[in-house]
């Protein structure tokens, strides 16, 4: 794993800060993203500390509106000639319905439309490295989610919990249609939910969920067993050919019936294209 470039978004925290450590530890050169540059830089001198490997290193970018993810694109393209994995990880969930400053729902933005973004943006480094991996962290919460395609962005009856689920869902859609275009590139794609973990994902829900999820922790998995999964996917040769997969527990599930309709899988792609205005992975 030595000679291998991973980037993961949504690394200075929960989840994704753990599987930075984890791939480390493996003496990989882990590019973490986050959009704070103290709490990213903070994480990022911890993993070094702890792990000893230097290679580990911060890019600053918020994913919550395009500048932001063609920003990331770009400061890694300007430091890095290759691409190994790609790890889409960041995400929120919020009980109001926020926008972006470009006027998309927040969570449908950040949790989907900045997964489909990069990846977008990056696909020809992916390429130019093959063999390469994309995993996207989707949720089990994916099965209270529908793609209501006359209201992505939850104009009507919103509710946070319900979004997050739709998210979700789009996660494993997008990685679906996302393995199928890439059969034969050398690039696999595949999704994981991590477990339930203790980590600081409803911190923008409501005080008193976020209150008690606090209280819970103790019963959640720790951030570094909800890293198996995904580190799982992005380094071990068990899973080199597996492509358009959703894992928990390092093992391949079925996903809901909607999930696996090729119809939504088609359109979530258009749509997709149609809000960020990118297209470079052809059918
Ligand atoms: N925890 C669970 O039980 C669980 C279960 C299933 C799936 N997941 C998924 O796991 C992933 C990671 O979540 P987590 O549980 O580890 O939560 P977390 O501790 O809150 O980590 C989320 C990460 O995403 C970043 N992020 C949020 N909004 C962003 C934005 N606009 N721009 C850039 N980065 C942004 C956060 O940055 P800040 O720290 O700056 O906010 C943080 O680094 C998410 O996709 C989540 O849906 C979690």
């Amino acid at each position: 794993m030595k000679d291998k470039v991973i980037l993961i978004t949504g690394a200075n925290s929960g989840i994704g800060r753990a599987t930075a450590e984890r791939l480390a530890e493996m003496g990989t050169t882990v590019v973490m993203s986050a959009r704070h540059e103290k709490r990213g830089e903070k994480a990022r001198a911890q993993i070094v500390r702890r792990t000893g490997n230097d290679r580990v290193d911060l890019l600053i970018a918020d994913l919550s509106t395009r500048d932001g993810i063609r920003s990331l694109a770009d400061q890694f393209r300007a430091k890095y000639d290759r691409l190994d994995v790609l790890i889409n990880n960041a995400g929120l969930m919020t009980n109001k319905r926020r926008e972006t400053p470009e006027g998309f729902e927040l969570q449908f933005f950040v949790n989907h439309l900045a997964y489909f973004m990069l990846t977008q943006l990056l696909i020809d480094m992916l390429r130019d490295s093959a063999p390469a991996r994309i995993v996207n962290v989707a949720s089990t919460a994916h099965s209270r989610g529908h793609l209501n395609f006359d209201d992505l962005q939850g104009k009507e009856n919103y509710a946070g919990w319900q979004m997050y689920g739709n998210t979700k869902l789009a996660n494993i859609v997008f990685t679906y249609e996302l393995a199928r275009r890439l059969e034969n590139s050398g690039v696999t794609a595949n999704c994981v939910h991590p477990g339930v973990v203790g980590t600081n994902l409803m911190r923008q829900y409501n005080f008193f969920l976020n209150l008690i999820w606090g209280a819970l922790r103790v019963f959640f998995k720790k951030p570094e067993e909800g890293a198996e999964t995904p580190a799982y996917l992005a380094t071990s040769p068990e899973v080199a050919d597996v492509r358009g997969k959703y894992f928990r527990y390092c093992r391949p599930f079925g996903t809901t019936e909607e999930s696996n309709d090729r119809d939504v899988q088609r359109r979530l792609w258009e749509a997709s294209i149609e809000m960020t205005g990118l297209d470079n992975i052809p059918a």
